[in-house]
């Protein structure tokens, strides 16, 4: 199967760069095809909403590394969205990609894909991470696509905390699972 990885942290090597690694290592051990957008360090615009993408068969009026991420997203079978947590939503530069997904709705919705969610955040309530997985979870629905798991690393605001953590063996464990 075609995994992809969206990465959302501006952190190259940071607490969720660790998570998406792990989730990568099972994937690629249980025979997978890992690709990798790493949204924070690529030339990715924000949608502007302007619907050229509707009336253009799906082009969008941005010229940018979307062009590159188009062909990777359709191909996936499995879509993992890696974020930290930014004031417990995702980061604006995994949304952006997110948003663009706009241009292909439609092909998007008609293909069976699974989705994965991996966060990370320094907070340790148990409610930290409730309005990222609902925003998840409804965007999967939305998208017709499988919730098929998560790895929500609560008091994780350091890569050496992360290290010491539970998380990353679930990451390792829900990459093998795909
Ligand atoms: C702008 C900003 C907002 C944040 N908001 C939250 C938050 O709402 N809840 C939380 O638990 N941690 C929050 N954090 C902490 C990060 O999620 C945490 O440090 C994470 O491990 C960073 O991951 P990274 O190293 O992969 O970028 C925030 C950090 C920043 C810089």
């Amino acid at each position: 199967m075609n995994v992809l990885i969206i990465k959302g942290s501006p952190h190259e090597k940071g607490t969720t760069s660790l998570l998406a690694k792990k989730f990568e290592e099972g994937a690629r051990a249980a025979g997978h095809v890992v690709q990798e957008i790493d949204a924070a360090h690529m030339d990715i615009k924000s949608c502007l909403g302007c619907n050229y993408c509707r009336k253009n068969n799906g082009i969008c009026v941005h010229n940018d590394d979307m062009a590159d991420a188009y062909p990777m997203l359709s191909d996936a079978d499995a879509i993992v969205f890696v974020t930290p947590l930014y004031y417990f939503g995702f980061t604006s530069q995994i949304k952006k990609v997110i948003d663009r997904f706009y241009a292909m709705n439609s092909e998007l919705r008609a293909e069976a894909k699974m989705a994965y969610l991996l966060a990370a955040g320094a907070d340790r309530e148990d409610w930290a991470m409730e309005g990222i997985s609902a925003t998840f979870d409804v965007m999967c629905r939305y998208l017709r696509w499988e919730n098929a798991g998560s790895v929500l690393a609560l008091g994780c605001g350091s890569r050496e905390e992360i290290k010491e953590s539970k998380y990353l063996s679930q990451a390792e464990v829900l990459g093998r699972s795909v």
